[in-house]
């Protein structure tokens, strides 16, 4: 299974931090931020690791994270010109990727577990996808999974009436029909290919399940609060 980490964006919401250097560089507590999904991936036993850079500041990435060696891993990289979305980063990765199931990580996200042993299931799940959801206190400011035994049957975007308090986070497993359904996306209202629409094209097949994560999450580049609330709790940590 390959890894693919999506550092593109543009960090509007950071700014003026990421007008010294891309968002995913800037320090969460004591690393850059990409730091925590380069070591989910490689803890999970995933060494093989594409990261999609946006332009800003792009040439900055290289200088910190090399070939990936010092992490045990060895880095591919990819532009993503524009911000196109998510599910647009991700379909510049699918030459790397091959046949192979893949796992998919946001650059600024923050995951506590180790989540070895649910990859090691997935390789053995027969096709599909698996989303990782979170506990999350305010709900209606995320992605809400509806769910019923063992598989997702909705997500709806910022509900005003949440179903549960289950947010799915930036931690995506997919198997390579993921790259059709790409190629069949449209622009969403914002103009962008969103990987919500991918995720759904697998619910309406039956084909996504989940898992819920028990350790912390954190979105770190969303917001300077959530960037610090994430600082706050590694370093209590
Ligand atoms: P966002 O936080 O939604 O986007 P952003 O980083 O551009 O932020 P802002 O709105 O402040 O400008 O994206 C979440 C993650 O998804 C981000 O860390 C990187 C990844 N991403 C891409 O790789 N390509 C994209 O086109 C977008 C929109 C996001």
């Amino acid at each position: 299974m390959k890894g693919i980490i999506l550092a593109g964006g543009e960090g509007t919401r950071l700014r003026p931090t990421t007008l010294v250097t891309n968002k995913h560089l800037l320090p969460v507590y004591n690393k850059p931020m990409i730091f925590y999904p380069i070591t989910t991936l490689v803890s999970a036993g995933i060494t093989e690791i594409m990261i999609v850079t946006g332009v800003n500041h792009k040439e900055d990435f290289l200088e910190v994270l090399k070939d990936g060696s010092e992490f045990g891993a060895k880095f591919t990289y990819g532009l993503q010109e524009k911000p196109g979305g998510i599910a647009q980063a991700l379909g510049l990765c699918k030459e790397f990727a091959g046949n192979e199931k893949i796992l998919v990580i946001l650059g600024d996200n923050v995951v506590e577990d180790n989540i070895k042993s649910v990859v090691e299931n997935f390789q053995h799940q027969e096709k599909g996808a698996k989303i990782f959801l979170s506990e999350v206190d305010n709900p209606k400011s995320y992605g809400v999974a509806e769910i019923e035994g063992e598989k997702i049957v909705n997500i709806e975007e910022k509900p005003e009436s949440p179903k549960t308090n289950l947010a799915v986070i930036g931690l995506y497993m997919y198997d390579a029909q993921v790259w059709d359904i790409i190629t069949d996306l449209k622009p969403s209202g914002r103009g962008e290919l969103e990987i919500t629409d991918v995720n759904n094209n697998y619910i309406q097949k039956g084909e996504m399940t989940y898992e819920k994560l028990t350790g912390f999450w954190g979105d770190a580049g969303e917001s300077f609060d959530s960037m610090l609330d994430t600082a706050n709790y590694l370093a209590k940590k």
